[in-house]
């Protein structure tokens, strides 16, 4: 299993995006009320991280560069392969392109993703935030950095 990172321009990011998307999250987002939309991904310094399984990919976390910090914007792995780490995998690959820029991450959990918070929380993030009516949450790593880059 390998784990790459591309940067993108945008054209290209959405033939990426629309490759990955057919190939890996199709049937399990849509369960989790998840809904991939690239719309908002806009500059070339966007990133995608694809976990690949000899080759095939297997699982993909887009990140956009947002106030300053990186946002988790989608983090997926094909149903086979989830709960075996890659996950996690990618997103400690995020926090590490994070740490060399010197900046921080942030996220929106759903309430009822109880696999997302796992892996969030094991890896350091704090529920900064809380929608009072459903519970989601956003997250963050490193709000010491957020407060210096604001
Ligand atoms: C959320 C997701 C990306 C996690 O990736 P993953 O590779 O399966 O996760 P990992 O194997 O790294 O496990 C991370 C934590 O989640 C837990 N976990 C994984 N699958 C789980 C499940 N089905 N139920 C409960 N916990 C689960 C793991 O046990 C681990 O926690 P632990 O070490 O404390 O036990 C993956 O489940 C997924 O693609 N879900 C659908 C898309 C989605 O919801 N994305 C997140 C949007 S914020």
């Amino acid at each position: 299993m390998e784990i790459k990172k591309i940067e993108i321009g945008t054209n290209y990011f959405y033939q990426v995006c629309d490759y990955i998307e057919n190939h890996i999250t199709k049937e399990n987002l849509s369960k989790n009320g998840g809904t991939l939309n690239y719309n908002n991904l806009t500059y070339n310094s966007d990133i995608l991280l694809v976990a690949s399984d000899n080759g095939i990919p297997i699982g993909y976390n887009s990140i956009v560069k947002y106030n300053k910090g990186l946002y988790i914007y989608q983090i997926a792995v094909k149903k086979e392969y989830q709960n075996k780490g890659i996950g996690t995998l990618m997103l400690k690959k995020a926090i590490e392109i994070a740490e060399e820029q010197n900046t921080f991450v942030t996220a929106h959990v759903m309430n009822y993703n109880i696999a997302s918070q796992k892996m969030f929380l094991n890896l350091g993030f704090k529920k900064i935030d809380e929608d009072e009516k459903t519970g989601n949450g956003f997250y963050a790593l490193n709000q010491l950095k957020i407060k210096r880059n604001k």
